[in-house]
């Protein structure tokens, strides 16, 4: 369906042309379908002019915001004179991005070694092909139900509610149903119980957050790993969507206080260019045989530049400790929000993700719209809601104090509209 905008008379007729040679099957549904031409720090600029101020960081990617200058004249001075296709090459610039992802990760004695992959459901994939590999009698692969680790093959297998593939076992995931830990650890030794030494791994999400922003509570985590350590079942930590500050910790499984076997990182880790790493134990990698998690994009020059550029940016920058400052000035308007808005059921979240929970579809629509044209030539950006009716807050990690007050200042005066 193309949708138009009154006074929009550029980013409709692109709309047009984007319905005419693109399949819309690559699109996830959103109400503005955003035309953008430009973009610069924590800030999206339409084809007519519109300015808004970015609540999605693309898709949790832009941590460090849009055209970086120094990201950007990092990336080009580690990319010169590469190729841009290593296949099968042994390039310094993976090595050392490697070894600093490696390094970034103290604290968590199982990060020993990378495997990489060009998209986040390729890394998961991955580290599930590792574990696998590495327990070849064992096939039962448990998740936690409502996870969200990507639309292809296994990733896709372990997501959602329900699998097709009979080795999926799902355990609950805590939703704000005040469970005790027992309640979780009875459904984890039910599935040890009906297939004993048959558990390959266990994958789960720090927090839901295609599910609608649910955190758990610290002893959730803990108890899985503890399980998984007397069952001598590889942990393995989705961290596609977390990973790179965005629980306001570098790292979510710090925040979690876990040292997963397997750590997958993702979206944000690369700024933009498609990248995703699994780190984690040497033996479960190296299970994996020559070739066996080989392909044409893993591992390319520049996506291991731009995961040295973004190291780079976020140690010179102290992006970290900034993320949490703004969380907490973000925390607080979304709060006046919820208190000037009945519509606004719950403010769920940590660090710099939120999710608002609205009363209903349409109400989540109404409001990413008058978001969206919220004044005559400035809005803010949001995705679709997520699970039908949570928005998503997920501004990039560098977002100022003016820019949360600006947006916050908008969403008041544009959702009065929405009733
Ligand atoms: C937690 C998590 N895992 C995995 C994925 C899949 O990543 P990709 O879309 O890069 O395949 C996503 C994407 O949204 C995600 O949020």
């Amino acid at each position: 369906m193309t949708i138009s905008h009154d006074n929009e008379p550029k980013s409709n007729a692109l709309r047009l042309l984007m319905d005419q040679y693109v399949g819309h099957a690559q699109s996830t549904w959103t109400p503005t379908q955003v035309v953008v031409s430009r973009a610069k720090g924590r800030c999206l600029w339409t084809a007519d002019g519109r300015r808004l101020i970015d609540f999605t960081s693309g898709v949790l990617v832009s941590n460090i915001g849009y055209a970086h200058r120094g990201f950007e004249r990092r990336l080009a001075d580690y990319c010169k004179g590469l190729p841009r296709n290593a296949y099968n090459m042994v390039t310094e610039i993976q090595i050392e991005a490697s070894r600093r992802l490696v390094k970034s990760m103290r604290g968590n004695a199982h990060a020993q070694r990378t495997l990489w992959a060009a998209s986040g459901s390729e890394g998961i994939q991955k580290a599930m092909w590792a574990a696998l590999h590495h327990h070849p009698e064992r096939h039962i692969m448990v998740a936690t139900r409502g996870g969200f680790h990507g639309k292809k093959g296994l990733a896709a297998d372990v997501s959602g509610e329900r699998s097709a593939n009979p080795n999926v076992r799902f355990i609950s995931f805590p939703m704000g149903g005040g469970e005790p830990e027992s309640f979780y650890r009875a459904e984890l030794d039910a599935i040890w119980r009906e297939a004993p030494d048959k558990v390959a791994l266990l994958i789960t999400e720090p927090y839901l957050g295609a599910k609608g922003s649910f955190h758990p509570p610290k002893w959730y985590h803990r108890m899985l790993e503890q399980w998984c350590r007397e069952h001598g079942v590889p942990f393995i930590f989705d961290e596609v969507q977390a990973c790179f500050g965005r629980t306001g910790s570098m790292y979510a499984w710090q925040s979690y206080g876990v040292q997963p076997d397997l750590v997958v990182l993702g979206k944000g880790v690369a700024s933009g260019v498609p990248a995703s790493v699994v780190v984690g134990r040497a033996d479960l990698i190296g299970a994996l045989g020559y070739g066996e998690a080989s392909d044409t994009f893993s591992g390319v020059p520049e996506a291991c530049a731009a995961v040295c550029a973004t190291l780079d940016v976020f140690e010179e920058e102290k992006v970290v400790a900034h993320a949490r400052r703004a969380a907490k000035w973000l925390r607080r308007g979304l709060d006046t929000l919820q208190k000037q808005f009945p519509f606004i059921l719950e403010v769920r979240g940590e660090g710099l993700v939120f999710g608002l929970d609205m009363a209903d579809t349409v109400t989540a629509d109404a409001c990413v719209l008058e978001a969206y044209r919220a004044r005559p030539k400035r809005g803010v950006h949001f995705l679709g809601p997520l699970a039908g009716k949570v928005l998503r807050v997920s501004p990039p990690l560098t977002i100022t104090r003016d820019e949360v007050d600006e947006a916050v200042e908008m969403l008041a005066a544009a959702w009065s509209r929405v009733g």
